[in-house]
């Protein structure tokens, strides 16, 4: 039952497509919300829907309050009986818009939109604290995964050097079923096109961009530094090949599209996303199907690895409650969380500077005097050969090489060469080999 001691919080909901409308089923259905006012003494009201498209179906449910529907942005927000504000429009505009003037007008915000946070999120942060309220936005990476909660709280304190993420559910599951079936990339992706797992337009989660948002965001938190998007180097899953899954395995490994933020050096970090060649004993590997999981390096905290749902609508929506909630009980203590640092001031490394062990597969022609042509390449460019396999392709051979840590620049002058060689038929894949970090 209601108590006279429940906090009202009256909510705007800016967007209502898959997320949105879980978090009003959260909010709206009698029982939910009998637990949550039990739980949290807040009662949590939604007093309005903002939508692009009135026309939209939406829930039929009974609980649903359709009556609180509105296209009218501007009109809903301009309301004086708005406590806080959820942004699940996505997109740079008009969504920074809203939630700046939200702030301004002292509402805390919660939002899910990590091409902003990507973007704004600091000056964003530093508005929010200069109005006295939170900006939280746990569910704009990995969605229910609790790591923006847990960089920002939990390891406040701890020195981070490195963190790696799957941030992106959807490669997840295309490498995974490649790796499990033996299948194309292609195949995998017109099949997860077909059975809705992947966008009709795949291209923002298969070509990085979805993880290298996430990854700026990481990067922000794990460094106190802002990273600008464009400095985020990005290499999608599309190369990938079954048979690379087939030799990564034989060698002990499984291949992830990470999300990396690396401490390089006092004053600089490494932000990138790619593929990589993960070992099959490191807890990522174990992160099939669409599961997120980001595994996070610290100097005091040692290895630790949150994992979890990292899309759909009830996960997502289940960290914007708690973001929720968490932004309520501080707006009535006043007690907003500090803004996020910026004072780190480190650069990102320039990618050529870097240092990897790397996976090369090369078609070759299958004759004497190839294997030294070839590995004289790797020589003339300071790139030292870990380990080297031979599989026999009808009259030619495929050569397999795993090296030891070289500069992305030699390794990138290697491959120049080697495309070269008239012995060479084609380069067929090259990915990076993830280091295990010393206390696995
Ligand atoms: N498209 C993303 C994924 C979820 O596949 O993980 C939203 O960030």
């Amino acid at each position: 039952m209601e108590s006279s001691h429940d906090s009202v919080v009256r909510i705007a909901l800016l967007g209502c497509g898959n997320v949105g409308a879980a978090l009003v089923e959260l909010l709206s259905d009698p029982a939910r919300r009998e637990e949550l006012r039990q739980r949290t003494n807040l009662d949590l009201q939604l007093v309005g829907i903002g939508v692009r498209d009135l026309n939209k179906q939406r829930s039929s449910a009974s609980w649903f309050p359709s009556d609180l529907v509105t296209d009218d942005l501007d009109g809903l927000l301009g309301r004086d009986d708005i406590d806080l504000v959820v942004e699940l429009l996505g997109g740079i505009e008009p969504a920074a818009g809203f939630i700046r003037s939200s702030l301004e007008h002292g509402r805390p915000v919660v939002s899910a939109n990590k091409a902003l946070l990507a973007e704004q999120g600091v000056a964003l942060s530093a508005l929010a604290a200069d109005n006295g309220v939170d900006l939280n936005f746990e569910a704009a990476v990995a969605g229910a995964v609790p790591v923006i909660r847990t960089l920002r709280i939990s390891l406040a304190g701890e020195s981070v050097n490195r963190v790696l993420g799957i941030v992106n559910g959807t490669t997840n599951y295309i490498l995974s079923t490649m790796a499990t079936e033996g299948s194309d990339y292609a195949h995998v992706l017109g099949d997860a096109i077909a059975l809705g797992l992947a966008e009709a337009d795949p291209t923002a989660d298969v070509e990085g961009f979805d993880a290298a948002a996430k990854a700026a965001i990481l990067a922000g938190l794990a460094f106190g530094s802002v990273v600008p998007l464009d400095q985020v180097f990005r290499e999608g899953i599309t190369k990938i090949r079954s048979v690379d899954m087939a030799f990564a395995r034989q060698f002990g490994y499984c291949i992830k599209l990470l999300a990396i933020a690396e401490r390089v050096g006092d004053d600089e970090m490494s932000v990138r996303v790619h593929p990589a060649m993960v070992p099959l004993s490191h807890p990522l590997a174990q992160v099939d199907g669409a599961y997120n999981a980001v595994f996070i390096e610290g100097m005091a905290a040692g290895s630790l690895m949150l994992y979890g749902q990292g899309a759909g609508g009830m996960p997502t929506a289940s960290a914007v409650l708690g973001d929720i909630i968490d932004a309520a009980r501080n707006a009535a203590t006043k007690s907003p969380a500090p803004a996020l640092s910026n004072d780190a001031n480190y650069s990102v490394i320039a990618l050529d500077s870097l240092t990897s062990e790397f996976y090369i597969s090369l078609d070759v022609v299958d004759q004497s005097g190839v294997l030294a042509q070839v590995t004289k390449v790797f020589g003339d460019h300071n790139v030292s050969i870990r380990s080297m396999e031979q599989v026999g392709i009808g009259e030619e051979a495929r050569l397999i090489f795993l090296t030891h840590e070289a500069t992305e620049r030699d390794l990138a002058a290697t491959i120049h060469d080697l495309e070269a060689l008239s012995v060479v038929d084609a380069v067929g894949g090259v990915i990076r080999v993830i280091g295990q970090s010393e206390d696995l």
